[in-house]
């Protein structure tokens, strides 16, 4: 929006209001889905699938940005956006379905995942778990939501009173992790779960469901959302050796309750704590 004295400022309440339509608007038309056959393709191998709703649901978010903010940029998992390689303007992270192996056998546990930011600040996180048919949504200063309820700011917990989401394949030998600084962790904690949705976990997270969430190669998709969620409600994210995330890398990822997450990352992650 141009004031007239050549300044942009950015209608950032209308956008809000206008991914949420649209994440509502996607969620239906894949709950409909589920009465039609997939289309499953392999990316990588077999743990790697795409789906056509996958495929549909990012262009689905790509027209009707390019129709409503045609200088804003978006980078989406599957390849329909653009090419960005820089923070600069403001850019939409798409991750269509987050959870495509969980929407493909289960029918449940996925969601649309969507961060905006601006020069490389998180200013909108949105997260839908399509099947419950839950929106969790937050502007950076402006509170964490779930639907119209408000997310209460999370509090310190210790390591044994934790419960902390991750994925087991961790625990085998790996090029991220030295596999033998997880079994301690797993041991001290009150349990551990894995959901398989990035998007999900991390919104279980802000809404204290659980306390962390340890994950070793995460895309920008997968967390850009999550993130402004988690930090709006005081949560700290970071990779595993406690540095902040870039928006524009794959990278480790471990986000949990305050005074957790310095006790997890100094006592169990970092190389030198063992
Ligand atoms: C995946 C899920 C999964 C995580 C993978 C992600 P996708 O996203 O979030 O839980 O462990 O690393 O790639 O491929 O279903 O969008
Ligand atoms: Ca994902
Ligand atoms: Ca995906």
């Amino acid at each position: 929006m141009d004031k007239g004295d050549g300044l942009v400022t950015i209608a950032w309440e209308e956008i809000y209001y206008n991914t949420q339509k649209w994440m509502r608007e996607a969620g239906e038309q894949i709950r409909a889905s589920f009465a039609d056959t997939l289309t499953i393709d392999y990316k990588l191998d077999a743990s790697d699938l795409v789906t056509n709703m996958d495929k549909q649901t990012e262009q689905f978010f790509i027209e009707k940005i390019n129709e409503t903010y045609p200088e804003h940029r978006i980078m989406g998992e599957e390849g329909y956006g653009d090419v960005v390689e820089t923070v600069n303007g403001t850019i939409w992270i798409i991750d269509p379905i987050d959870g495509t192996v969980n929407f493909v056998h289960m029918k449940r546990h996925f969601a649309i995942s969507i961060g905006i930011y601006h020069e490389g600040e998180g200013v909108i996180g949105m997260i839908y778990d399509v099947v419950n048919d839950e929106l969790y949504h937050a502007q950076k200063g402006k509170g964490a939501f779930v639907d119209d309820q408000k997310l209460p700011m999370l509090e310190e917990i210790k390591v044994d009173s934790a419960v902390v989401s991750m994925n087991a394949a961790w625990a085998i030998p790996n090029r991220l992790i030295e596999p033998q600084l997880i079994p301690p962790l797993v041991n001290d904690l009150r349990g551990t779960r894995s959901i398989g949705s990035a998007a999900i976990e991390m919104v279980y997270v802000a809404s204290g469901k659980i306390d962390g969430y340890l994950t070793l190669r995460l895309s920008p998709w997968d967390f850009a959302a999550g993130k402004i969620l988690i930090e709006e409600v005081g949560g700290k994210t970071s990779n595993v050796n406690g540095e902040p995330l870039n928006i524009l890398e794959k990278s480790t990822v471990f986000v949990a309750k305050p005074g957790l997450h310095e006790q997890i990352v100094n006592n169990y992650l970092k190389k030198e704590s063992k």
